[in-house]
């Protein structure tokens, strides 16, 4: 569904931020780019959102398709049309405006039939923005912000939901939930790109995932071989091993190396 190919990407023409990245989101799948502060993970997002020049970035190498179509040759409203959709960094929701009024801007290129059963599917999704729906949105919490920026996603229909870093700056038993919606919305049929620099949730929700460092993706494989490297261990969960899950994510959020007594 989506293939991104030896992408290399510079900003300004001097900082190389991405060298000839691949990865691939397979249609239905629910697949994870990990990695640290500045590893490259927004600057994926952008290649395939198109929004590079726009950060003076330009793409130097590589190509990215969507449902076999070249997006370099797509206009970025044609892309967003075809199914391809993303919760920005940092939610951005409109915050003078209500929940409902959100979501309609979410769901503003579609049909008034469509958008209304858009509306009542995130609604079904998450209770509490259809409590809180005529709620100005700087007045949610951090986490039903994130909630919202998800369902104003959703609003636009997507067959493929890219998310940046959905769970950053919220508490635990938050992410929790953040992850359960993320896997209900892939278990109903929409192919998700998880980005996460915590890797205990992403690998939690994610069957596959990507980890990228310094613009290069070092290692790649399913969730569940993944979480038995010591790459993710070391550099990312912080602990030695046990289960992973939504609830170990506290230790995901730093990069310290782990410095541990287990294997070495
Ligand atoms: N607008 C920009 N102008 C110049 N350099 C940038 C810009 N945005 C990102 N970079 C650089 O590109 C590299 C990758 O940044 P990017 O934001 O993609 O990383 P990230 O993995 O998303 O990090 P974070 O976890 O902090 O969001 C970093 O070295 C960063 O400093
Ligand atoms: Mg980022």
């Amino acid at each position: 569904m989506l293939e991104m190919e030896d992408v290399s990407v510079t900003y300004g023409g001097v900082l190389t931020a991405l060298h000839g990245v691949s990865l691939t989101v397979p249609e239905g799948s629910c697949v994870a780019l990990l990695g640290a502060n500045g590893a490259g993970k927004t600057t994926v997002l952008r290649a395939i959102s198109r929004n590079l020049s726009r950060h003076g970035a330009r793409l130097t190498d590589g190509r990215v398709r969507f449902d076999g179509i070249d997006l370099a040759r797509t206009s970025m409203s044609e892309v967003v049309a075809r199914g391809l959709v993303q919760v920005p960094e940092g939610r951005r929701i409109l915050g003078r405006l209500s929940v409902e009024e959100n979501l309609r801007v979410g769901g503003m290129r579609r049909g008034r039939k469509a958008a209304a059963a858009a509306r009542e599917r995130v609604y079904g999704i998450f209770p509490r923005l259809a409590e809180r729906r005529h709620q100005q949105g700087l007045l949610l919490s951090g986490g039903e912000q994130q909630m919202l920026a998800i369902g104003r996603a959703m609003m636009a229909g997507p067959k493929l939901l890219m998310l940046d870093e959905p769970s950053l700056g919220l508490a635990p038993i938050i992410v929790g939930q953040v992850a359960d919606v993320i896997r209900q919305i892939n278990a109903e049929g929409t192919s998700v790109l998880l980005i996460e620099q915590n890797a205990a949730m992403a690998l939690s929700v994610a069957s596959s995932a990507y980890v990228l460092e310094l613009g290069r993706v070092s290692l790649s494989g399913a969730s569940g071989e993944l979480t038995e490297t010591d790459t993710i261990r070391h550099l990312y969960l912080g602990h030695s091993g046990g289960e992973v899950s939504a609830g170990s994510v506290a230790f995901a959020t730093t990069l310290q190396p782990w410095s541990g007594n287990g294997p070495s």
